[in-house]
């Protein structure tokens, strides 16, 4: 088989391309060009017949193949209206059209396509176009496995741990907050926020007595429950894109007067965002009911994060920032 006739595939499997083409002589041409890369096309000719399957579909569609030009309703309006529902955001859609203006690309690209071909079908054009798209795809469904299974590790440690329900997700929401206030980039935004779901991922090894003793642990409990840090890193550690989140994780009971742990680091090996992300687990910590305390209002919360400043332990600008978050009003914090 020659290097361009290779067949489509999406994790190991014949990718499901729909398609809307209102003209029943281009869409047989487009379902036969499809079959032949190894696809399992869907044809509809009204856009409301796709609409309505994508209410109801038993297999879902990998990618989308949208005509422009249609009667009653333009193939970029179908586009938006896909982006709109659940699930759908990231799926490929491209769009045909005899059209070739500059104008009807950026409208197209502004809705949402991802890419966008002109008639008449070139089968080579379509064949790499569908390739690289459904790359992507398959790279959005992998992250987004890899999401999965670590949201389950901090279900499962938010079950353990029942003093600390909804903890990992409203310290994910504070660091968030002032990652937005911060104007971060979207890598950076989103390893600040991934860094507050994960931190205590470690805490899944830990005995759940120890979590939940009702009294202050003593000093081998204590040392015990120190080690989650180190472990949460160990199993985030092999996700080649996350070395920031495994900084944090494993940081974010560093103190800047080096009186934190596991490592006991000081103020320079310290990140900002791990200064950040420190101060928002401590406030929620503080603002929550615990075992051996009912939980403190925000400003007594703030009380005690202000004198733990100025005893050196936790980063003035990274609390202010949180305090402006949370006294702003940014979030609807509890
Ligand atoms: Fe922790």
């Amino acid at each position: 088989m020659s290097s361009c006739n290779f067949r489509l595939q999406v994790q190991d499997r014949e990718p499901n391309i729909w398609v809307l083409e209102d003209d029943p002589a281009s869409a047989d041409l487009l379902e036969e060009l499809l079959v032949g890369m190894g696809a399992r096309p869907k044809v509809f000719h009204y856009p409301e017949d796709l609409l309505r399957e994508l209410a109801v579909f038993t297999t879902a569609p990998d990618l989308f193949i949208l005509d422009v030009m249609l009667p009653e309703i333009s193939g970029i309006d179908v586009l938006r209206k896909i982006r709109q529902l659940k699930g759908f955001q990231f799926v490929p859609v491209v769009l045909l059209s005899a059209l070739d203006e500059l104008e009807f690309r950026c409208e197209a690209i502004d809705a949402g396509a991802d890419d966008y071909i002109n008639k008449p079908v070139s089968p080579l054009e379509l064949r790499l176009r569908l390739r690289s798209l459904l790359r992507v795809k398959e790279f959005h469904e992998n992250l987004e496995q890899v999401d999965n299974v670590l949201q389950t590790l901090v279900s499962i440690v938010e079950a353990k741990d029942i003093y600390t329900k909804g903890h990992s997700v409203r310290v994910a929401q504070l660091a968030g907050a002032i990652a937005d206030r911060l104007s971060l980039g979207s890598t950076e935004s989103q390893s600040l926020f991934r860094a507050g779901l994960l931190h205590d991922i470690g805490k899944i090894v830990i005995d759940s007595t120890i979590l939940n003793k009702p009294g202050r642990l003593d000093a081998t409990e204590r040392a015990d429950l120190n080690r989650h840090p180190d472990i949460g890193a160990t199993i985030l550690s092999p996700l080649e894109k996350a070395k920031d989140v495994v900084t944090i994780v494993n940081d974010h009971h560093e103190r800047l007067d080096g009186s934190g742990y596991p490592k006991g680091k000081k103020a320079k090996e310290i990140s900002f965002f791990t200064r950040v992300l420190s101060c928002c687990d401590i406030f929620d910590a503080l603002t929550s009911d615990r075992p051996y305390r009912k939980a403190l209002s925000i400003s007594e919360a703030f009380t005690i994060i202000d004198a733990e400043v100025e005893k050196g332990w936790w980063d003035r600008e990274a609390c202010f920032l949180l305090k402006q978050v949370v006294t702003d009003g940014e979030l609807a914090y509890r």
